[in-house]
């Protein structure tokens, strides 16, 4: 893979985050890991997830063998710009929506949760004051 060796802007990789077009940003490298992706021992996931940021320290994490290391060779296909890679993902995925619609029901759990004592303060200082009255 010698053909396109060239230096990468951010930007660019960031737009192959799929497992059918799945660039990795290794240690100012870029991989395109698409060919290996679904072949990749540590699964498909991890390769996604370390798309669309620097995914040097999950990969640094992971620990791989001498052999994984020569194997990275194939797939490479440039450098990074380094000026403006962020260290954490800034893409943010469709789950994303999912997860915050997740979070807002749950808000409205812990309102209510919040409410109810309330409720049940009002209604005994409701029945007090009735019963005082007869
Ligand atoms: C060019 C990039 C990569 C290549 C060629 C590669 C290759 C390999 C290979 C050959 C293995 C088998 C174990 C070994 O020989 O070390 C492996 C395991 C693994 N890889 Fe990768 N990998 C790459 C990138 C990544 C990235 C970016 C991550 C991100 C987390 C990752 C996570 C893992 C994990 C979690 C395992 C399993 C380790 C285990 O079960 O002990 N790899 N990889």
């Amino acid at each position: 893979m010698t053909l396109h060796r060239k230096t990468h802007t951010f930007e660019e990789v960031l737009k192959h985050n799929k497992t059918e077009d799945c660039w990795v940003i290794i240690s100012g490298k870029v991989y395109d890991l698409t060919s290996f992706i679904e072949e990749h021992p540590g699964g498909a996931e991890v390769l996604l997830a370390a798309t669309g940021k620097d995914g040097t320290s999950d990969y640094d994490a992971a620990g791989h063998s001498d052999y994984a290391i020569e194997m990275m060779e194939k797939y490479y296909i440039g450098k990074i710009d380094t000026t403006n890679v962020p260290l954490t993902r800034i893409y943010t995925p469709p789950e994303q929506d999912q997860h915050s619609a997740y979070m807002t029901s749950e808000y409205v759990i812990k309102f209510l949760q919040f409410l109810f004592p309330l409720l049940i303060l009002g209604l005994v200082f409701a029945v007090r004051y009735y019963t005082k009255k007869e």
